[in-house]
Order: structure tokens, then C-alpha cells, then sequence
């Protein structure tokens, strides 16, 4: 995480952008690439064949799940969180169900979560074994870097930006109340 940066102190679709150019991107460039490097060493690894075998599974279907979550995130949420940013006024409709929204994101970075504890188990905390060949050794590293990332945005998400967000939404409805 960037603890020089002052996160609580940016607009939220300031926040937003950081988290797209910077969590979205990497994750997006890394995923596949990881995905196609684990099924290739299901193949090959015997002494641990079985541990990557599930690994690559879950791995798999984590990437899908993400894939589809940070579209929503991009061309529904933050989209929103944009608009809402820049207008601060009363011509912003609010977000139907918002705070369904947020709580089904935060459902899916709980399952994230769980799936990369499923992983750093069974990589046994991402520690190759001592015959692991020097492709298991990248590997294991990248998928490290994968989940520090993972759970950096995340966090950022579910502590700065949503609770920023529901913020601005009630300081709109106050507003909106306060004007009709
Ligand atoms: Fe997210």
C-alpha cells in the first residue's frame, strides 16, 4: 500500500482513477498471464502436482469472478462516483439501490479473499519446496504480488472509497431534503 499517499484525503473519483490505472491494470496484465504459467506447471510439476492442480482451478475461477466485478466497478460505480464528484449539486439522480450495490462488491471481495486464503494455503504461504524448478519459484512470487495487490485494493475500496461514497450520497439527501 502507498502509505505516503493521503487516500482520506482525495476526492473519491480521484480515489477511483488510482484504483483502475493503478490495482485494475496490474491485476488485468498479471491475471492471465499467471493463469497460463499455473496450468502449464499443473502439467509439469510432479511433487506438487496435486497443490497446483487445485491452485490453477481456483485461480482460474477467481480471474473470471474478478474480471466480471471490475467491469462492474468501471462502467457502472465509478462512472457514477465521477459524475457525483464533479456535479455536487441537485441535477445528480442518485444511484438506484447504491447501497445494495456496494454490499454485493463487498460480497465479492470477501469471496476474493477467502479464494486467495485457499491459495496461500495450499502454496503453503507461496513457499516453493526445496526441488521446486525456477518456473514454480516466479510463479508462486507473481501470485504473492498478485494477492498483495488483490487485498491493497480491496481495502481501499471498502474502507476510503465506499464509506466516502455513502458519505457524499447522504450529504445529497440532506441537501435534496433540505431544498424540496
Ligand atoms: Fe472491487
Amino acid at each position: 500500500m502507498y502509505q505516503h499517499i493521503a487516500f482520506n484525503q482525495l476526492e473519491p473519483h480521484c480515489i477511483a482513477e488510482f484504483i483502475t490505472s493503478r490495482y485494475h491494470a496490474q491485476l488485468r496484465s498479471l491475471g492471465p498471464l499467471l493463469a497460463t504459467q499455473l496450468s502449464k506447471l499443473r502439467e509439469e510439476n510432479s511433487s506438487f502436482r496435486q497443490e497446483m492442480t487445485a491452485i490453477s482451478g481456483l485461480f482460474q475461477r477467481l480471474l473470471d469472478d474478478l474480471s466480471s466485478h471490475m467491469r462492474k466497478e468501471e462502467f457502472v460505480l465509478f462512472p457514477y462516483v465521477k459524475e457525483r464528484s464533479r456535479e455536487q449539486g441537485d441535477f445528480v439522480q442518485s444511484m438506484p439501490l447504491l447501497n445494495s450495490v456496494l454490499q454485493q462488491m463487498r460480497r465479492e471481495h470477501r469471496q476474493f479473499t477467502d479464494t486467495m486464503s485457499q491459495i496461500r494455503r495450499l502454496s503453503n504461504n507461496f513457499t516453493p519446496s526445496e526441488d521446486a524448478c525456477s518456473q514454480t519459484r516466479l510463479c508462486l512470487a507473481v501470485l504473492n504480488e498478485f494477492e498483495s495487490d488483490l487485498l491493497d485494493n480491496i481495502y481501499l475500496e471498502n474502507n476510503i472509497l465506499f464509506p466516502k461514497l455513502i458519505e457524499m450520497e447522504q450529504g445529497l439527501s440532506i441537501h435534496t431534503q433540505s431544498a424540496s
